[in-house]
């Protein structure tokens, strides 16, 4: 693979997708690893991330410099462009002097590998206080802006290459570019890794893995869960059992959808577990969000040990085993939770249900090296259709966290409508897509005073909360157009008769989250 050092800053990630944009697989190795198991991965390229520190500061993120002896094409963004050219031997200054968002880097040279064929003049992302203010021995100045001399830089001999601005991010007007002449100029690699590839090595691996068990699947109905179940079914076709559980906490039509679209697509054996009385029993008088999270997750882990019972009873019966379960859990999850590659442990992930580990089942989790866009991609390959492969996120624990206040059947019908109608409305107008999601979220204990017709009302208000994101770390909400916001006030105000007010959440994430519980 291509490795990413990952220097502690929240770009990590975004290189990786970067590179794998451009075709070359890569994984994400943090910055204490030496240069032994650095090695030990046979990486093809390296690329040192941007990270929060200045490089003089007490406790700054250090790498093995024996990385740098290693032969392996290297590029350093940011910090590690920094970080490079101090371990090499140049200077880096703190002059106090900042750049921060967009500035100007100016291209003298224009047959470099790095830069080669771009404008004199473009448009960079920049983020940085230090600057480097000598290149090492052997490396040519390719860039500076009005505050940094050495921008980029290149030693063609040993293929270093560094950029002080980030590539990655999409301000930077030809990022991509520079990290696919790295990739395939620099460190000469093709671009050659694609879904078709992960389908065909993922398909191997679990029947490997599997052989003539049995195994079941945690399908919600969102992308991950029925994209893992569906290529797992493509490896051990009726060795497998999707459960999908309806706590009671589900969007209007979503269980129909689920069993009709799903199936029909895939053909996997579907069983659903019917749990909403037992959920809705233990949630009854909670009002404490991390209450009702737990509650659900507890009671999830109850219905996936009750599908275990009964199949293994069956399975007693044929004298097969249930041993194996599937779960969708995605790449940024393992990297986040510190799994695999060892990196910093930003949160616990809860991966589909809440399962806790000690659940008695070997985990089966194909997409565990795969981000978010890769997966779609793998569904629509699958043939899953674009109904489930397009899918909003949508929380483990539904609408239960939805629902500020306790969760009753009757809330949960309110909800339930005006959810439907602001989803309809959404799509009719072509947003679907364009948004991240919209949760409609039901404010149970506040009541206010409206009029209807002659009336009086005294009602319940709902709130819109239309979020944009790339990953659900950090959002802001959507400028909706103003007709459609109309239009779907209006159909709720009338059409669910509980509610007399449709109110609009402006904040972005931080400082608020995308859930209100
Ligand atoms: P927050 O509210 O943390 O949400 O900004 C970020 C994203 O995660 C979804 N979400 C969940 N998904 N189980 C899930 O599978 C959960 O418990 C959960 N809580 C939040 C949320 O919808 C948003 O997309």
């Amino acid at each position: 693979p291509a490795l990413v050092v990952d220097f502690g800053a929240q770009y990590a990630q975004l290189i990786a997708r970067r590179v794998r944009e451009a075709g070359v697989y890569s994984e994400i190795v943090p910055h204490t690893v030496t240069a032994a198991e650095i090695a030990a991965k046979n990486p093809v390229a390296l690329i040192l991330s941007g990270g929060p520190s200045s490089v003089y500061e007490e406790g700054a993120p250090q790498l093995d410099p024996a990385v740098f002896d290693l032969g392996v094409p290297t590029l350093g963004i940011c910090y590690g462009f920094q970080y490079m050219a101090r371990t090499l031997g140049g200077e880096v200054a703190n002059t106090g002097l900042r750049e921060y968002g967009a500035t100007d880097a100016m291209i003298p040279v224009n047959d470099s590998t790095l830069l080669g064929g771009q404008p004199a003049e473009q448009n960079v992302w920049m983020s940085h206080g230090d600057q480097v203010a000598k290149a090492p021995e052997g490396f040519a100045v390719l860039a500076s802006t009005p505050a940094t001399p050495v921008a980029a830089f290149a030693d063609e001999q040993r293929r270093f290459y560094g950029v002080q601005w980030h590539p990655e991010v999409k301000h930077s007007d030809h990022g991509q570019e520079i990290i696919e002449n790295f990739l395939h100029k620099g460190a000469g690699l093709p671009a050659d890794w694609n879904s078709d590839n992960v389908i065909a090595e993922q398909v191997e691996r679990i029947r490997a893995q599997v052989g003539d068990a049995r195994v079941i699947s945690a399908m919600s109905g969102g992308v991950d869960s029925a994209v893992s179940t569906a290529l797992v079914h493509k490896a051990i076709g009726d060795q497998l059992t999707a459960v999908f559980v309806d706590h009671g906490l589900l969007r209007k039509g979503e269980r129909e959808q689920v069993e009709r679209d799903f199936v029909a697509a895939t053909g996997v054996r579907l069983i659903t577990v019917d749990a909403a009385d037992t959920f809705l029993g233990h949630l009854a008088g909670v009002t404490d969000p991390e209450t009702k999270r737990k509650i659900i997750g507890r009671e999830f882990i109850r219905a996936f040990e009750q599908v275990q019972r009964d199949l293994v009873e069956e399975a007693k019966a044929s004298g097969e085993k249930v041993r194996f379960l599937v779960q969708g859990t995605l790449y940024p999850d393992v990297v986040e939770s510190g799994g695999g590659a060892g990196t910093a442990n930003i949160k616990s992930h809860h991966n589909v249900g809440g399962l806790p580990d000690d659940l008695d089942f070997d985990l089966i989790e194909p997409l565990r090296t795969l981000f978010k866009d890769e997966v779609r991609a793998i569904g629509r390959e699958l043939g899953i259709p674009e109904a489930i492969v397009g899918r909003q996120p949508f929380p483990g624990p539904g609408l239960g966290i939805r629902i500020i206040g306790e969760v009753t059947r009757e809330r949960l019908d309110i909800l339930r409508e005006a959810d439907a109608i602001a989803r309809e409305e959404l799509t009719l107008a072509g947003l679907d897509q364009t948004i991240w999601q919209c949760p409609v979220v039901l404010l149970a204990d506040v009541r206010s005073v409206g009029v209807q017709g002659d009336g009086r009302t005294y009602g319940h208000p709902v709130v819109l909360r239309p979020v944009s994101s790339e990953d659900a770390m950090t959002a802001d909400w959507t400028r909706l157009p103003y007709d459609v916001l109309a239009k779907i006030s209006n159909r709720i105000t009338n059409e669910v008769s509980e509610v007399n007010r449709v109110v609009l959440d402006v904040t972005s994430k931080p400082p608020a989250t995308i859930e209100w519980e």
